[in-house]
């Protein structure tokens, strides 16, 4: 892995947006695993910023969202889709045929699943995935348990991250109770990966997450296995190698 620390999120924002917009540059049709989560809105608007700029253009890109809740209409505003329209796809000239987010509505959400991975092996591999990371070191959803799924999967969400995500949502109770996510298998598939880390309550699940064991117990352990990790944070750790 590598480690870029940063001082300001202003500056991690920006050089989180370079990545990802020197990626599709260097190849216009990339398939970028997109990320949702408080995180990632920063960079959404600087790479927003360029392509109004004319500095890049997802004209022949494809992006596949990492997961979706389960049972939220699409058109409400916490809903995955809705949140990728409103911070990314609706600014720039992607092909909204080319954005993918899991349908957490599907009447059969283990089809919907298998539909997923089948189009993300078609279309894949993805080139960069975006991914930010939960307090108890989720990752897209895939949450701590004893064992990890390696496909596309329906999840139930623990405590701790419906209760970190009612912020965005008028309660607790609004919070859905279960998500499609990719599986931790589809997301090692990715040639490169970005983990965007900010703020300080978050210090400590980098810390495990980069220098403690790999374990199912903190699924984003499992990203030192992998050959291409950048990581790019504002949180004052160390990559202890
Ligand atoms: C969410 C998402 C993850 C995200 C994480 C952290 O619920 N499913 O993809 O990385 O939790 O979110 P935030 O960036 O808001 O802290």
């Amino acid at each position: 892995m590598i480690l870029h620390k940063f001082k300001n999120q202003a500056d991690l924002d920006r050089a989180a947006a370079d990545l990802i917009i020197s990626t599709v540059r260097a190849k216009p049709n990339a398939v970028l695993g997109m990320a949702t989560g408080g995180t990632p809105v920063g960079l959404y608007k600087e790479i927003v910023k360029s392509h109004q700029q004319g500095l890049v253009s997802f004209a022949q890109a494809k992006t596949f969202n990492l997961d979706e809740y389960v049972g939220l209409p699409i058109t409400h505003p916490e809903s995955y889709r809705a949140f990728m329209q409103r911070n990314l796809f609706d600014h720039i000239d992607i092909n909204p045929a080319n954005t993918h987010v899991p349908n957490g509505n599907a009447a059969d959400v283990d089809a919907e699943c298998r539909r997923y991975d089948e189009m993300m092996y078609e279309q894949g591999p993805v080139d960069l995935q975006l991914l930010g990371i939960g307090h108890n070191g989720h990752i897209g959803f895939n949450e701590p348990d004893t064992q990890l799924s390696r496909f596309t999967y329906k999840v139930t969400l623990k405590d701790e991250t419906r209760e970190a995500n009612k912020r965005f949502f008028n309660s607790l109770d609004e919070v859905p109770t279960h998500a499609v996510t990719m599986g931790m298998g589809s997301i090692m598939q990715a040639k490169a990966i970005l983990l965007v880390v900010k703020g300080a309550e978050k210090a400590a699940i980098l810390d495990a997450t980069l220098n403690g064991p790999i374990t199912t117990q903190v699924p984003a352990s499992l990203l030192q296995t992998h050959p291409r990790v950048i990581v790019m944070t504002d949180c004052d750790v160390e990559y202890k190698r």
